[in-house]
């Protein structure tokens, strides 16, 4: 591994993966980053990297097959780590296209063009691509948890299309032999999250005083998982996992997200208690229900934990305290993307309708 193609390093998991890299990696890695900067992506995420001496930005498209084929061809790229997505399901279910466009056929011109330009040279090469447990659909309360193996039943713009790129990676393996890797990944949170995701928009409603909107009855269950321990998780798979090879990744909990916005509330008032909208639960409002809203996700790690001897490292306490912090210490940040009219636009579409 030495030039490191990362797409979509400029969003929430890209970027701190893109640190990660800088930090942990290899010396010999180079990083070129491709974002087309769209809403989720921010270059603000970027300030202060490790290295800037081993980092190039690219603005660009990954549909754009040109620029893809002379990045190849410029950079010598023998790694591609694949994150770049329209990555959020409310959004794929008022506009599902730009998913189709950016998540399916994004990602078939990557593979096209990785085929092209590896030729039949597949020493030292890899292609990751970064999915989601969301393609293996919703789970009963006592249902065991995904496996690599479980069938994929996605339910929603968002999951379906991550689906649909799943399966053309790992078609390019079977009939090309593409030196791929897959990881499916539990809910994200930590540092330079979007604040249209669930554990941003509770924090930045807490600092402002604003209902916190819980979908339906909130007994939902997700895994959620500290960013960092995903970008560990990803090098983990760069080094060392098998070729054609699916990995899961989770934080093995399974809070409701009533439980994760208590958490959140208790935090605030522990760091802020002279808040004025202290006690921050009061804030908690019910609001009506996503449609297809799945109900639970648990994923079942044992072979990343078995093959690649990786555990998470934060618990949801420790994260959650730590995503707390760093949101506090970076107001900036926060209010640039407030400003902005796309994020209020969304906040109004999404919300007003559900009130
Ligand atoms: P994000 O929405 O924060 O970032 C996506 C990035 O991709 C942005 O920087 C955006 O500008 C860029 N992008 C979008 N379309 C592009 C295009 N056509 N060409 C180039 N760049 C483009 O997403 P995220 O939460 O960081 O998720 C990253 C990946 O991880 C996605 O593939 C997502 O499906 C997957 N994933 C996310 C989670 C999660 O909880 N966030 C969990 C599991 C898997
Ligand atoms: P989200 O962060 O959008 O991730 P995903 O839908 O990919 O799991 O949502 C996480 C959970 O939180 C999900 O069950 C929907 C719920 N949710 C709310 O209750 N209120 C909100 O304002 C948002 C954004 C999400």
């Amino acid at each position: 591994m030495k030039n490191v193609l990362i797409t979509g390093g400029a969003g929430f998991i890209g970027s701190n993966f893109v640190r990660y890299l800088l930090e942990n990696g290899d010396d010999q890695i180079n990083v070129i980053n491709l974002d087309l900067l769209t809403y989720a992506g921010n270059l603000a995420n970027l300030n202060g990297l490790p290295d800037e001496s081993k980092y190039i930005f690219i603005h660009g498209d990954i549909r754009d097959q040109n620029l893809i084929s002379e990045i190849f061809n410029q950079y010598s790229i023998d790694t591609i780590v694949h994150f770049a997505a329209e990555s959020h399901v409310d959004r794929s279910i008022l506009g599902p296209s730009a998913f189709v466009e950016t998540n399916i056929i994004g990602t078939f011109i990557l593979l096209e063009e990785a085929k092209k330009y590896w030729g039949e040279n597949w020493e030292e090469k890899k292609f990751h691509h970064v999915s989601t447990d969301e393609v293996f659909g919703s789970l009963e309360p006592d249902d065991s948890a995904f496996t690599e193996n479980t069938p994929y039943d996605p339910r929603s713009p968002y999951s379906a299309s991550k689906a649909s790129s799943d399966h053309l990676v790992r078609a390019y393996f079977h009939t090309y032999g593409l030196p791929i890797t897959i990881s499916n990944c539990t809910n994200n949170y930590g540092p330079y999250q979007y604040p249209e995701k669930f554990i941003p928009v509770i924090i930045t409603n807490c600092l402002q005083g604003n209902p916190i909107p819980i979908y339906g009855d909130g007994k939902q269950i997700r895994d959620w998982l500290y960013v960092v321990d995903h970008c560990e998780a990803i090098y983990k798979v760069l080094q060392n996992g098998q070729i054609g090879y699916t990995y899961n990744i989770g934080g093995n909990n399974q809070p409701t997200n009533i439980e994760i916005v208590n958490r959140i509330c208790d935090i605030f008032d522990d760091r802020m208690p002279n808040s004025p909208y202290a006690p921050h639960k009061e804030l908690i409002k019910f609001i009506k229900d996503r449609p297809g809203h799945d109900r639970r996700y648990a994923m079942d790690i044992t072979r990343i934990q078995t093959e690649l001897d990786w555990n998470p490292t934060e618990n949801l306490d420790t994260g959650l305290q730590k995503t707390v912090d760093w949101y506090l210490a970076n107001l900036d940040w926060i209010e640039e993307i407030r400003n902005d009219s796309v994020y209020t636009d969304w906040m109004e579409k999404n919300y007003t309708k559900r009130s």
